[in-house]
């Protein structure tokens, strides 16, 4: 029988290289794509890259995805995981936010276009938390979309575009809804990566807000074993919440850090930030029902492979 053949973007990012690896685990073929979009330093995404590039079942191609033609990629693979896209949440605003358009809206159309016609059984898309806004308690994916972020407009306006395409089209793709994902090789603009490499080197961290803003978070082996879940399910046209088993508090995730890096924090204030919802909440009981998803790592196990990775990370 003919090994499984499947293409992940963003293949040297956090959460794609994360994927890749597991994928590869299961005996996959795979095909990476990925441009080092300079959203944080390329060498990071190298060092995430570094080990598949020795994996004989892993076709890397250094290549924008603005200007491919996915017509002929998708001839080569059975599926495809999406998580190419400019991430961040609070550098959405003002100038870039055309390169969020072009990465997170106009890719993904793209690619929905090319999966019209073609025979890939599954598109599994990267969405996220930001399509809500904030949210007051536990939060299914029946409560309406109301984005306060532009980059949180950008997820919303792709997972919508999937939406519809399996309508109208039968793509049979699915949205996946992360809740802020965590562990090893984290952005390096996310909060947990900052904190401990700002732990550790003895610099100050800085609390957006009183600290007291909270967050689902979801430990990135979770999250990758949603995807695959979601691939091997029979929906399309649906979006998931997969979110995580901790809900902490900002405050509280330094304290965490504090207690697992055996070092105190610097503390140093900074105003809200435009576009951060004060607290994520995620009601994951339809993933659980119908894909299986059963997250295993709560933060305190997560945060301590972290230290470990940014500890590696940079020598300290
Ligand atoms: P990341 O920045 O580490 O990875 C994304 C990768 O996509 C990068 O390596 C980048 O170079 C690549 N990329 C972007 N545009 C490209 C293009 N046009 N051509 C080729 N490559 C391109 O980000 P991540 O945290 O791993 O996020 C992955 C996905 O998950 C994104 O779609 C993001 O919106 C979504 N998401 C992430 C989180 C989270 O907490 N990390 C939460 C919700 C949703
Ligand atoms: C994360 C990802 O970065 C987004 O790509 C993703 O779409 C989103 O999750 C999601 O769940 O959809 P965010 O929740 O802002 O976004 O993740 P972090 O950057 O880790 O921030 C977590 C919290 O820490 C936020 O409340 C933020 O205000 C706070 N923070 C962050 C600080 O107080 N200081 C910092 O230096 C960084």
């Amino acid at each position: 029988m003919r090994r499984k053949r499947v293409l992940v973007t963003g293949c040297a990012g956090f959460i794609g290289s994360s994927l890749c690896e597991r994928l590869l685990r299961e005996g996959i073929e795979v095909y990476g794509i990925d441009m080092f979009v300079p959203n944080y330093d390329r060498w990071i995404k190298e060092r995430n890259l570094s080990s598949l590039l020795l994996h004989p079942q892993f076709h890397f191609f250094e290549s924008d995805l603005r200007h491919l033609s996915f017509s002929e990629l998708l001839l080569r693979v059975d599926e495809v995981f999406h998580q190419a896209a400019l991430p961040g949440v609070r550098t959405s605003w003002g100038g870039q936010f055309q390169q969020y358009v072009d990465h997170n809206i106009l890719v993904t159309q793209a690619l929905l276009e090319a999966a019209k016609n073609s025979n890939v059984q599954k598109i599994v898309y990267a969405s996220s938390s930001s399509v809500y806004g904030g949210m007051e308690g536990p939060t299914d994916e029946t409560r309406p979309p109301h984005p306060i972020s532009p980059y949180g407009v950008t997820k919303l306006s792709a997972e919508q575009l999937c939406q519809l395409y399996a309508k109208v089209f039968g793509v049979p793709v699915v949205s996946l809804r992360y809740f802020t994902v965590f562990g090893p090789r984290q952005r390096p603009d996310m909060a947990i990566h900052k904190f401990i490499k700002q732990i550790l080197t003895g610099n100050p961290i800085q609390i957006y807000g009183d600290g007291e803003q909270s967050r689902d978070f979801t430990f990135v082996d979770d999250a990758v074993t949603a995807n695959l879940l979601a691939a091997a399910s029979p929906s399309a046209g649906e979006v998931f919440n997969i979110g995580g088993i901790s809900r902490l508090t900002v405050n509280e995730l330094i304290s965490l850090i504090e207690k697992h890096a055996g070092k105190r924090a610097h503390l140093q204030t900074l105003p809200e930030q435009p576009g951060d919802p004060k607290h994520t909440f995620a009601d994951i009981t339809k993933a659980k029902t119908t894909l299986g998803y059963n997250p295993q790592f709560d933060v305190e196990r997560g945060v301590h492979l972290q230290i470990e990775q940014v500890r590696s990370l940079y020598n300290l």
